[in-house]
């Protein structure tokens, strides 16, 4: 399973590791792939896709990488399970919500709800692993 992500200071690259290694403990193959190094075409092979990114701008995802990513899969991955992850510091979620609502509209299914954590995500490392069993079980 490839866990594809955008992290600006490093707390949803940690959620990224903390989820890996869920899926992994759940006896499943994973890895972490920052968003500049994906692979489309080798992406799109995945039954599973797990997509994070933190809270940017004005509650939206990150601009200049992750969003033209989103936009490049967004008529390709119709009937994927994806799970969706994300640090965010003042908001209340926003950002996920919409993101969310937008891979539902791609025709995706979410597995579980889409996590978040507020801030730097080390004291909720469990959970992080919990989603990650989850996936790997979806
Ligand atoms: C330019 C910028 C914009 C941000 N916008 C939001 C926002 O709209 N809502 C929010 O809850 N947090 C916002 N944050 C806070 C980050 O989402 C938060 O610091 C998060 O932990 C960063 O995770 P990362 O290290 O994975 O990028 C913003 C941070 C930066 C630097």
């Amino acid at each position: 399973m490839k866990i594809v992500y955008w992290s600006g200071t490093g707390n949803t690259e940690k959620m990224a590791e903390f989820i890996k290694e869920g899926i992994i403990g759940a006896g499943k193959n994973a890895e972490t792939v920052v968003v500049s190094d994906v692979n489309v075409d080798e992406l799109l092979k995945e039954e599973v896709i797990i997509l994070g990114c933190s809270a940017m701008g004005d509650e939206v995802l990150e601009e200049s990488e992750f969003e033209p990513f989103i936009d490049e899969i967004s008529t390709k991955v119709s009937g994927k399970k994806v799970a969706l992850f994300g640090s965010y510091g003042w908001g209340d979620g926003q950002w996920m919500r919409d993101f969310e609502e937008r891979i539902i509209g791609y025709g995706c299914t979410i597995i579980d709800n889409p996590l978040i954590i507020q801030n730097e995500p080390d004291d909720c490392k469990q959970e992080c692993i919990d989603f990650g069993i989850k996936i790997a079980l979806a």
